[in-house]
């Protein structure tokens, strides 16, 4: 059976053979952590991208969009605390000379004696059925109690830990653990170091201190800064929502799971600004919202799960992230912080400008609090990809692979073929290629036999093909086929425009 590796494997594979995503420059050996993203990943990514902005800005009167530059003046980075504070805690081991983020081991650790208890949950459900009472299992079961103590134990050691910045006692927690290097199998580690993640290069010709600046670690600090900008110029009334998309950089430690984690990636953040005090309702109304908007891909929900921050950052009251069941398990895949007003004070303070918003409601002047929602495109990307990729047994005993993307960010949403090179009908299919490819990305495929051209769309997720044949030319009527279900069906050519905007109506899916 495969496993959930094999899986990563067979995704990274199917993304580089399709032209999805491709290792930044390969004919180089590569660039670790780095990607690019080819013909079909560009066209996905594109779709994933003008899905939210669509639900975040177009769907909202009170959110407006922003596209702040990546280059920011350096004091920006100190106010927000990044140069102090934005830093993972890395530890090396000695025999493989391999680093790992030494929180990453600790909560790896956490999560396999996790699994021990859903495993011991799933076989009560296995073997009583309805019968099952899972909550009172989990409330009494010795085996689950004992790994939960296990667990809790762990959190809180680490957060005692952190919150007093004791490398020393993580490095304590990983031995006490008997963690071990998953290369080498020992358990001979270095001290724990805290690094930096920001990239920093000169601007300007003297390369002088005084000249380095940084590559943006999160998009978000473009939004603080103008908030007051857009605030003014849309006039704007709290609650109100400034969103943004783009490139964020990050020196990551550990980078090995594809485009999971890389050093270049894109982020699409949307800071809620608030009346001070009600950012906890306003908190609790973007988590709903944000699950709802991922769930709205048609990807079942046992994919997310919630989950808290056991050690808050700088800058937050409440956070939790949004996690993803990827084929290394769950995962990060969007933040949810309420920022309090830390940002914004911090740049009043470091420039010495007012950012204060006066509210005619209360006749008072404050500075808002924020509550943010940030979500990694790649990651979004990955987890589309690998809930979309299937390998199916068909029932002539042939097997295909077939990209199952929700139909409104697939990158091809129509193949046009005809049936054979000759007798009128290349003509034909392009004719109603003409036509469709106003609205839509099309794909004109006429090499190969039907079976071997339906695969290579099902390959990637192209949801309908429009295949032009003999009859066409008697009664002007197509077969369409689904992706899924694999069925045709006969239509007239003048259908296809209003059955493919029926089917791939992103009207649908945001309401
Ligand atoms: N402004 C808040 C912020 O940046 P974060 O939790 O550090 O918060 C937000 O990042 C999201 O950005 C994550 O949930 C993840 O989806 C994405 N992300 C962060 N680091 C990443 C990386 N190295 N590669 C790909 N995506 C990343």
């Amino acid at each position: 059976m495969a496993t959930k590796e094999d899986n990563l494997k067979s995704i990274i594979s199917h993304a580089k053979e399709y032209g999805f995503v491709f290792q930044s420059s390969e004919i180089y050996d590569g660039l670790s952590a780095v990607y690019d993203y080819g013909q079909m990943g560009a066209e996905l990514k594109k779709n994933i991208k003008e899905y939210w902005w669509k639900a975040m800005v177009n769907m909202h009167e009170n959110i407006v969009g922003l596209d702040s530059a990546i280059f920011m003046h350096p004091t920006t980075w100190k106010a927000s605390g990044h140069v102090d504070a934005f830093s993972d805690p890395l530890i090396d081991n000695k025999d493989s000379n391999k680093r790992y983020r030494a929180d990453v081991l600790i909560e790896e650790h956490a999560e396999k004696i996790r699994l021990k208890i859903e495993k011991d949950v799933a076989k009560g459900i296995k073997r009583f059925g309805d019968d099952f009472d899972e909550t009172q299992f989990r409330a009494t079961n010795p085996n689950v109690l004992r790994n939960q103590t296990k667990i809790d134990d762990i959190n809180s050691r680490y957060k005692t830990a952190m919150d007093a910045d004791d490398l020393a006692a993580i490095k304590i927690l990983i031995e006490d653990l008997g963690i071990a290097c998953p290369i080498s199998g020992s358990k001979n580690w270095t001290d724990v170091k805290q690094f930096n993640l920001m990239f920093s290069t000169e601007i300007g010709a003297v390369a002088e201190a005084a000249n380095t600046i940084y590559l943006r670690p999160e998009t978000a600090q473009g939004i603080f800064v103008n908030y007051l900008n857009v605030q003014k110029s849309g006039r704007m009334k709290i609650p109100f929502g400034i969103a943004q998309i783009g490139k964020a950089f990050r020196n990551e430690i550990v980078a090995r799971q594809f485009i999971f984690r890389m050093r270049e990636f894109e982020q699409m953040e949307m800071q809620f600004f608030v009346r001070p005090g009600e950012e906890m309702k306003w908190y609790e109304y973007w988590k709903e919202q944000r699950v709802k908007w991922h769930q709205s891909l048609g990807i079942d929900k046992k994919y997310y799960r919630f989950h808290d921050h056991i050690k808050l950052a700088h800058y937050a009251n409440a956070a939790c992230d949004i996690e993803f069941d990827f084929p290394m398990g769950f995962k990060e895949l969007e933040g949810i912080h309420s920022r309090t007003d830390f940002d914004l004070k911090q740049h009043e303070e470091h420039s010495g400008k007012k950012l204060q918003y006066f509210d005619p409601e209360i006749n008072e002047s404050y500075v808002p609090y924020v509550v943010e929602t940030s979500v990694g495109l790649d990651r979004t990307f990955l987890a589309i990809m690998s809930a979309a990729y299937t390998e199916e047994k068909l029932e002539n005993d042939t097997e295909r692979t077939v990209l199952k993307l929700p139909a409104f960010l697939a990158p091809v949403k129509v193949a046009i073929m005809p049936l054979t090179r000759k007798d009128g009908l290349p003509e034909k299919a392009r004719e109603i290629l003409n036509t469709l490819k106003f609205d839509y990305n099309c794909n004109y495929d006429e090499k190969d036999s039907p079976g071997k051209r339906y695969r290579r769309q099902d390959a990637i997720g192209t949801p309908y093909c429009v295949m032009v044949d003999h009859q066409t030319l008697e009664d002007d009527t197509v077969t369409i086929r689904d992706r899924d279900t694999m069925e045709q069906e006969r239509v007239a050519i003048s259908e296809i425009e209003a059955i493919l905007k029926d089917k791939l109506d992103i009207r649908k899916v945001l309401s």
